[in-house]
């Protein structure tokens, strides 16, 4: 018998992406979650959304958060401590998002997402003159190099070129969900807009660093906008930290 769909099916979840890479909710050592009982509801609703593992990347940036692999690790304990606590069982890692600036410097022991991927990031309003260098660098020191949200540098708004140099050099491409949707902006919508159409995108993540992050991407997830921008488009996530 033929069947009729007058509508595509709506998806209301996460499943689809499954692991979130990028997020801000190791409390109290940056700009995301103040204290563990913040960081357990969004983990827990985040859940709910059907997102299954959660690799934390707390900010590395000298200036404001000058976090070392050590500081990062104990207060990973106690959310993961907080988390055993309350049942939660998916698995959380910690890892961070390191700003390229005049301080960064390439060595080992860089906090990885797994297997040598690294979330780097860079300053949204200028180019750090040396990225090319600090990627090439990255790389032969045995690094992945993963840039954060390259739909929000505005420096690229005008030079997509740059971008594409970027994916030529060997660095991998995360979009913030929160881009398609709007929140940071037309220009950041629209630039991620082109960078999925040309397929520059690897892996996706929540950036999630306090309520209205969360509030913006649960009405995107439960209204089935989001799955319809970017559900099909074959982020990696599942397949290289799942
Ligand atoms: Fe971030």
């Amino acid at each position: 018998m033929l069947r009729f769909f007058s509508k595509k099916e709506k998806v209301t979840d996460l499943f689809w992406l499954g692991v979130d890479i990028h997020s801000h909710l190791i409390p109290g050592i940056d700009d995301g979650t103040a204290n563990t009982d913040e960081a357990l509801i969004y983990l827990e609703q985040l859940q709910e959304l059907g997102l299954s593992k959660f690799i934390c990347t707390p900010h590395v940036f000298t200036e404001l958060y000058p976090n070392t692999p050590e500081k990062i690790d104990v207060a990973f304990q106690h959310l993961q401590q907080a988390a055993a606590k309350q049942n939660f069982r998916a698995p959380l890692a910690a890892a961070a998002e390191y700003m390229i600036d005049d301080t960064f410097q390439v060595r080992d022991g860089l906090l990885c997402l797994h297997d040598r991927y690294l979330l780097v990031e860079m300053s949204y309003l200028s180019e750090f003159p040396n990225i090319d260098q600090v990627i090439f660098d990255l790389h032969i020191a045995g690094y992945k190099p993963v840039l954060a949200h390259p739909e929000r540098y505005v420096f690229y708004y005008r030079d997509r070129a740059r971008l594409s140099r970027l994916k030529e050099v060997g660095c991998l491409f995360q979009l913030n969900l929160l881009s398609v949707l709007g929140y940071y902006g037309p220009e950041a919508k629209n630039q991620a807009k082109y960078l999925l159409e040309n397929k520059l995108y690897d892996l996706a993540g929540t950036d999630l660093h306090h309520e209205r992050h969360l509030k913006v991407l649960k009405e995107g997830v439960k209204s089935g906008k989001l799955y319809e921008l970017i559900g099909n488009y074959g982020f990696k996530n599942r397949e290289l930290f799942g």
